[in-house]
């Protein structure tokens, strides 16, 4: 078994049990724990709880890998290889009872810089449909025995194309200045509301494209993983086109018409 197949079981259990875990949470009832870069921007103890859950078994299946998840504090790796989790991507969505959040667990290899990393496996698991998306380097992408392919023609109505909006009110403006431009070429436009999900739309063909500002590693390294197994360009995510500060995806025509609209800077 190759390493990245090794690696990908193990994110591929945990992230059941982790979910798993939330959704029974979730039937007991929300707490919101703390809020973090904005009022909205909300951590409930459920996030708190999966996230110490995933960490505690990383930690006890793999040793000495490093760590980077969206509840707790970072620790480098010894290893080479580093998880980077979102215990519950969409967790507003969680806390409103909207069944459209995840878990998103990702094994990356390379420096501390999350610009430099390659991904080798990733798993993002909707709990409340029982999906589990799961991509390893070189493997390709997967929804239980069907393999996962991006679209390519979006033809003449444009692409159906996902995005999401930033917690900072610095950015709100700017970010719809962007849809206005990337509106003439879509079909229509959604926001899911979790970014991981967002991604493996993408690389499940049910949409045309995702692109974001400002996501963390947490919300995209798996999702980027799987577009990119699933025949998909990505631009500013780990294993796409540099750029830093804004997520890209779609498939190979597509991409340069939507990128060309977008500055990764803005
Ligand atoms: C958020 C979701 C959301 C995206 C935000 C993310 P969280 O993750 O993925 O769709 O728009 O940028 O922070 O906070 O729910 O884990």
């Amino acid at each position: 078994m190759t390493l990245a197949a090794e690696l990908l079981d193990i994110a591929t259990r945990i992230a059941r049990e982790a979910g798993d875990l939330a959704r029974r949470r979730r039937e007991e009832g929300v707490t919101v724990a703390a809020t973090k870069s904005a009022a909205a921007d909300i951590v409930t103890a459920a996030d708190r709880e999966v996230e110490a859950f995933v960490r505690a078994e990383l930690e006890r299946v793999r040793p000495g890998d490093g760590f980077f998840g969206e509840e707790s504090a970072a620790t480098e790796s010894a290893t080479g290889v580093t998880w980077v989790v979102d215990p519950i991507d969409g967790t507003v969505n969680y806390a409103y009872g909207i069944p459209a959040w995840a878990v998103s667990i990702a094994a990356v290899e390379g420096p501390a810089d999350p610009a430099e990393w390659v991904a080798l496996a990733g798993a993002v698991y909707n709990p409340l449909t029982g999906e589990m998306f799961r991509a390893s380097r070189g493997g390709g992408a997967w929804l239980g025995d069907t393999r996962l392919a991006v679209t390519n023609d979006v033809g003449e109505a444009g692409g159906l194309v996902a995005t999401g909006f930033g917690y900072d009110p610095a950015t709100h403006a700017p970010t719809l200045a962007q849809l206005g431009r990337v509106m003439p070429i879509a079909r229509d436009v959604r926001r899911i509301g979790a970014a991981s999900l967002d991604l493996a739309s993408v690389a499940a063909g049910r949409m045309d494209a995702y692109y974001e500002k400002g996501t963390n590693p947490w919300d995209h390294a798996a999702g980027a993983l799987l577009v990119e197994e699933a025949g998909g360009v990505l631009g500013g995510a780990p294993g796409g086109r540099p750029g830093k500060g804004m997520v890209i995806a779609a498939g190979p025509a597509f991409f340069p018409r939507l990128e060309e609209l977008l500055d990764y800077d803005r």
